[in-house]
């Protein structure tokens, strides 16, 4: 029987041929189950103090950018259809403390860079900025310490007046959503409160829901002085193992009032957005971290792998597995050298 069906003649009658729909590229574009658009594209800076531009040795075209470099980077960005970007800011050794004072500084980078981008491109722009104290504290972690009898802990609740201090800030300087990546618990909630107490209700929160102790952080840490000085995240930020651990985490991001929930790393944890995407009805966005882009351009650099292809790839496949919105280092590159 199996040497009839392999004959040429009963080939003919395959019903089912599937390669029909694949014949011509303005077909196979037609028949297309996903639009990555540069609208659903969010472009992070690193913003430092002052004026200056300072490459990023583990990630090949990024770069640190002072005042005049971002409204710059901006602006090409726009011109490219991006419509939103998040802030994250960088601060020497001399500007930290324990407590992360600096990150509630009115006149630190990100403030100043909020103020600027609103005056230069009023709504044009959506504003989103990273809320967390590792950047701003001396020891790297994401909340304050405190001394115990079982060592020294990250303190969870001590740790959300500080993030919502530095909420409020980013709000008074113009921010359309605050994006809380601590995972200290509860500090949704808290930053919601705190937000519609001081009257800043039109302020929006991008919980980064679902955040994985991850090895791709590692170019990022570099790049926003942020890594821990001792131990490691791994009491605050997920298990990688876990995965029900994650839609409890969106369920209640979502329940404290999240207007978006993200998951990050994406790249292996397609699956977890892809479980998280019937869950919600609030906008997901995937986090294309650091180590993501650092693994592409080393690939790339390495001759394996044809960059514009790769990342397209990449970026397809993210939304596929259910991202509305994709946080990627990538964005300028993919819109300038039209890779999409
Ligand atoms: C700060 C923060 C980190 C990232 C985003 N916000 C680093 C970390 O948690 O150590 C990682 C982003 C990236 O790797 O691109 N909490
Ligand atoms: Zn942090």
């Amino acid at each position: 029987q199996s040497a009839a069906t392999n004959s040429p003649q009963d080939q003919n009658l395959l019903p089912y041929r599937p390669r029909r729909l694949r014949s011509s590229a303005p077909l196979r574009e037609s028949v297309a189950e996903t639009v990555v658009r540069a609208s659903d594209l969010i472009l992070p800076f690193f913003l430092i103090p002052g004026e200056g531009e300072e490459p990023i040795a583990s990630m090949p075209g990024v770069s640190r950018l002072g005042l005049k470099g971002f409204l710059h980077g901006l602006e090409r960005a726009l011109n490219l259809g991006v419509r939103s970007v998040m802030l994250f800011g960088v601060l020497p050794d001399s500007a930290k403390d324990e407590r992360g004072s600096s990150a509630a500084d009115p006149e630190g980078p990100v403030p100043t860079a909020l103020r600027a981008a609103r005056a230069a491109f009023g709504n044009d722009v959506v504003l989103y900025s990273d809320v967390c104290l590792c950047a701003h504290t001396s020891h790297g972690h994401c909340g304050l310490l405190k001394e115990t009898p079982r060592g020294v802990i990250i303190d969870n609740d001590a740790s959300l007046p500080e993030l919502a201090r530095m909420a409020l800030t980013h709000a008074e300087a113009g921010v359309d959503f605050v994006s809380p990546s601590d995972m200290m618990d509860g500090r949704v909630g808290y930053i919601r409160r705190a937000l519609d107490a001081a009257g800043q209700t039109e302020v929006g929160i991008l919980a980064y829901a679902v955040k994985y102790a991850s090895a791709f952080y590692g170019p990022f840490r570099e790049a926003a002085h942020s890594a821990p000085s001792f131990g490691d995240r791994a009491t605050y930020q997920m298990d990688p193992r876990n995965a029900r651990e994650a839609l409890r985490e969106a369920a209640l991001d979502e329940a404290e009032g999240a207007d978006f929930l993200m998951v990050k790393p994406i790249l292996p944890y397609l699956d977890i957005l892809t479980r998280l995407r019937p869950q919600t009805h609030l906008p997901l966005v995937a986090y294309q971290v650091s180590g993501e882009y650092a693994m592409l351009k080393a690939a790339v650099q390495a001759g394996v792998l044809e960059e514009p292809r790769a990342v397209r790839e990449t970026l397809q496949a993210i939304k596929r597995a259910g991202a509305d919105l994709i946080i990627t280092y990538y964005a300028l590159q993919a819109l300038e050298g039209e890779w999409l």
